[in-house]
């Protein structure tokens, strides 16, 4: 499996975004089927490797750390290091591991889920354990229905519940802003308030992109399915979409996932004077921003 190493002791978990999310369907065990245009824009949490070898554990940093509370048996980062050790019978890695979190909790761009592939990565990496791919995909759908489309972090058509990986066309270099209004919301609550749950899956993609322009031209035939029920339940989501659809440069505002993060897509270099402005205008707004997405 690729590695995303930056240094030889961490793996950056970076945000996933759902430039558009069409719901078709449920499957019988409650779970929702979708199609949806996944990229990785360079924001996310970073998972580090402390020195020595203690016994698994695990410190949470960051600006959102706090917000994690206490690292209970239950985070995702553990359970996804002692899913690996169970999946290959071995024990799990002895270390002490350090989330930096900077990404918001619950908030649509599969931080948690980013977290528990870096894991995965970083394990199979310290213990040099390897698995089939259909194995690592198995152990991933395992953990959460967003952690597979995290392994590899690279830009691709998801569908099924988030097990079905299709690669995407190549990417135009464009720019995208984060901008979360600091309020969590709760994905299987936005799934229940769903009213439509068997709409058209996405249009055909076309073979490339030409540009930014005419990837944010294709997304306009899209939707967000989840996002009309999201703005319902948290109504700051609307003025973060029209902060981010008013901003100069901006080609398309959108919200990811189940929210409450939306994005707009730019031209790379427009990317951080979108955010600046929204920081200036917003700052109890947590904004971030990327000139590259992949
Ligand atoms: O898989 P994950 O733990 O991320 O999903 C959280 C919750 O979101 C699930 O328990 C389910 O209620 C809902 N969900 C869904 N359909 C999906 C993904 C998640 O209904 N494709």
């Amino acid at each position: 499996m690729q590695q995303d190493t930056d240094g030889d002791a961490s793996e950056f978990a970076r945000a996933k975004v759902n430039l558009a999310l069409h719901i078709t369907g449920r499957r019988e065990d409650g779970y929702h089927l979708l199609d949806s245009l996944v990229v990785f824009p360079e924001i996310g949490d970073r998972l580090r490797l402390l020195p020595g070898a203690p016994p698994l554990s695990l410190t949470l940093g960051g600006f959102f750390g706090p917000q994690l509370s206490q690292a209970r048996p239950d985070n995702l980062v553990l359970r996804a290091i002692e899913a690996l050790a169970g999946a290959c019978c071995q024990p799990p890695l002895r270390a002490g591991l350090l989330l930096e979190k900077n990404l918001p909790v619950a908030s649509g761009i599969g931080g948690g889920s980013a977290d528990a592939a870096a894991a995965l990565r970083l394990a199979a990496r310290m213990t040099g354990v390897d698995l089939p791919q259909a194995e690592w995909l198995a152990l991933a759908l395992s953990l959460g229905a967003d952690v597979p489309v995290c392994l590899e972090q690279k830009a691709v058509r998801m569908s099924g519940i988030g097990e079905k990986l299709h690669p995407a066309p190549p990417l135009p270099p464009a720019g995208i802003v984060l901008v979360n209004p600091l309020k969590e919301v709760s994905t299987p609550a936005i799934f229940r308030a769903l009213t439509q749950r068997d709409n058209p899956p996405l249009p055909a993609l076309p073979s490339s992109f030409g540009s930014c322009g005419e990837l944010a031209e294709w997304l306009k035939s899209c939707r967000n399915d989840m996002q009309e029920a999201a703005e319902a339940l948290c109504p700051e989501i609307t003025e973060v979409l029209a902060a981010l659809g008013e901003a100069k440069g901006s080609l398309l505002a959108r919200m990811s996932g189940s929210g409450a993060t939306c994005f707009a897509l730019c031209a790379p270099q427009d990317a951080a004077s979108i955010a600046a402005g929204i920081e200036k205008s917003h700052p109890e707004w947590w904004v971030a921003s990327s000139g590259k997405i992949r």
